[in-house]
């Protein structure tokens, strides 16, 4: 089949839909829907993020130097399209208006959002400046789960955490079907 060149682009599939939560006041807090998020580091657990330099969470997240990662689960579309549509500026209390409860961290100021069922503790570790944006490269200082998510053994399960998935054509979809074991199926090609 012949491939039509489409030029760079962000055209990645899929993409997470990430709540990105931040102090903005000892009792308060603002959420932002990021989906150009991805774990880029497994030892120290790190993620890289692009965030927009005119958001309205951008000065809170660079004056704390941290901020929550929240996974939302795929019936949580609508509150995360809000926090994705409409800024801080224009509503300072996206958490009550998407009705979420605010629990405190462990390691951070930022809060977690009780309704996100996993949920990360991100230090900002570098941050460099890309056009219109920071891309920030954050350490996992924690990692919370809510029981429900969890296997038999303690781990995270991918289908009863349900998470909410983006993609770039621009819409919400959640998980599909299993296909096949990882680090496991392609061993039927090794050669002896
Ligand atoms: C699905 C989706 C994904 C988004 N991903 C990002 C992103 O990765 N980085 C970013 O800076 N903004 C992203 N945005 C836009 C911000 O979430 C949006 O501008 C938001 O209103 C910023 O909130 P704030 O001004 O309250 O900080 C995304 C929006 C949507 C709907």
């Amino acid at each position: 089949m012949a491939k039509k060149p489409l030029g760079p682009s962000t055209s990645l599939f899929p993409m997470p839909a990430l709540l990105v939560a931040v102090k903005t006041a000892p009792q308060s807090a603002n959420v932002m829907t990021v989906a150009w998020a991805g774990i880029v580091s497994g030892d120290p657990p790190r993620m890289a993020l692009e965030i927009g330099r005119n958001h309205y969470s951008t000065p809170f997240i660079e004056s704390e130097g941290s901020f929550t990662v929240n996974v939302p689960r795929s019936d949580m579309a609508v509150p995360v399209d809000y926090c994705g549509l409409v800024s801080g500026s224009h509503d300072p209390d996206k958490p009550a208006t998407c009705r979420w409860t605010l629990l405190p961290s462990t390691r951070i100021a930022s809060p977690l959002i009780a309704e996100c069922p996993l949920n990360f503790e991100c230090r900002i570790e570098r941050k460099v400046e890309a056009g219109a944006g920071y891309f920030y490269l954050v350490e996992i200082l924690e990692t919370h789960a809510d029981e429900a998510i969890l296997d038999g053994e303690g781990k995270i399960d991918a289908g009863r955490l349900d998470p909410l998935i983006f993609t770039p054509d621009g819409w919400y979809y959640r998980l599909g079907e299993r296909v096949e074991q990882a680090f496991s199926a392609g061993k039927a090609l090794r050669r002896a």
